[in-house]
């Protein structure tokens, strides 16, 4: 926790350091950004807007247009029938020449893996670099390790941290030609995660407007949930928040626009799909439930109990890794509406799509 708190706190003051100088150090704009950044929602704002508007990242959900995210879930149509064909062939050379490095300071399988073979099935050159063999286990910070990677001349990075905004931060730091993808920051987006839950959506259930879409559990740490509503939104989903008061955002009706309840059961009756969440052990200090039975109870789907009033046709999506037991049981994971499975497959096509659509400009000639 303290070596998080030093990440956030030197990302901070790095970023503030850099607009001093053309704010004046002690002028009263400067202290009020000094203000507003001590507020979570603040800096997510403020990274956001560092990116420079040249270049193409890909750091939220909540600011992708929709015509952009219509154009990847196509594209990952795409690449999902292109998978299917052995895989000697299914290598094409759109991102021949370009390296990406894959810059994850928290664990990770199916997204780490997904960019991975997405890299390769593109043609692009690819190094990841994992918590326990970076140099942050002797101190060195985050941006200094960008620095590195960026000295070796990479195209594109894709981090993943467990500190909200990390992306954002670097996405404002490093050249303009060297793209930034968010892997997952913190409890505050994970878009390419939201990208092929809608692709699974769109695949499972057709045009998403006026579709009910559930999501349980740990919302308050969930950077699935928050890209899912904002994507979910811009299709005119109806989204309905679910879980116990104590994982619940304050305020998330207002916030997010959408229906929020702590009664599964109820939320589930007219659902066309439920989102599981996997309750986040790491990021909790404790005490937010009286046990894992008594939330799994309540807030689990298992094919006798909890769960049972959704109606035959509602699909399941869960981004993994899942508690069994807690979230799921094997039965229901496994079962015929449960698309956890296709979520995975579909990990690899999405994120084809995101490394076309950032060189697109830079490799026109060579994008099919
Ligand atoms: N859904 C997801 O982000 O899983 P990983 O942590 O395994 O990448």
């Amino acid at each position: 926790m303290g070596k998080q708190v030093g990440v956030w706190v030197g990302c901070f003051g790095a970023g503030f350091k850099r607009r001093k100088s053309w704010l004046g150090e002690g002028s009263s704009v400067a202290k009020l950004i000094l203000r507003a950044e001590s507020l979570k929602a603040g800096i997510f704002a403020h990274l956001v807007r560092e990116t420079p508007p040249t270049r193409r990242d890909l750091l939220t959900t909540e600011h992708l247009p929709v015509e952009t995210i219509t154009r990847l879930l196509d594209r990952s149509d795409y690449f999902v029938e292109m998978l299917r064909i052995p895989s000697p062939f299914q290598k094409l050379r759109t991102l021949e020449g370009r390296t990406v490095a894959n810059l994850f300071f928290e664990n990770s399988t199916r997204t780490r893996i997904s960019f991975e073979l997405a890299e390769r099935r593109m043609g692009a050159d690819h190094v990841t670099l994992t918590p326990s063999g970076s140099s942050m286990t002797k101190g060195e910070s985050v941006l200094d390790t960008v620095r590195v990677i960026e000295a070796m001349k990479v195209d594109a990075v894709v981090v993943r941290h467990s500190v909200s905004g990390v992306p954002g931060f670097l996405a404002g730091h490093l050249p303009t030609h060297v793209h930034v993808v968010n892997a997952g920051d913190g409890a505050h987006e994970h878009p390419t995660q939201a990208l092929l839950d809608a692709a699974e959506l769109r695949a499972a259930l057709g045009d998403l407007r006026g579709k009910r879409v559930v999501i349980v559990g740990d919302i308050l740490h969930s950077r699935v949930a928050r890209s899912n509503v904002w994507l979910l939104k811009k299709f005119g989903a109806e989204v309905v928040l679910v879980g116990p008061s104590t994982l619940l955002p304050r305020h998330a009706e207002k916030v997010f626009g959408v229906e929020v309840s702590w009664k599964m059961d109820d939320a589930l009756v007219k659902a066309d799909a439920v989102m599981m969440l996997r309750i986040q052990m790491e990021r909790m200090a404790g005490g937010f439930f009286p046990s894992l039975e008594d939330y799994s109870s309540r807030y689990g789907l298992s094919a006798s109990g909890a769960g049972a009033r959704r109606s035959a046709s509602c699909v399941i999506l869960h981004p993994g890794p899942v508690n069994l037991g807690v979230e799921l049981d094997a039965e229901v994971s496994g079962g015929e509406q449960s698309l956890v499975l296709k979520q995975v497959k579909r990990g690899v096509a999405v994120r084809m799509a995101v490394l076309e659509w950032m060189f697109e400009s830079e490799t026109s000639s060579r994008v099919e």
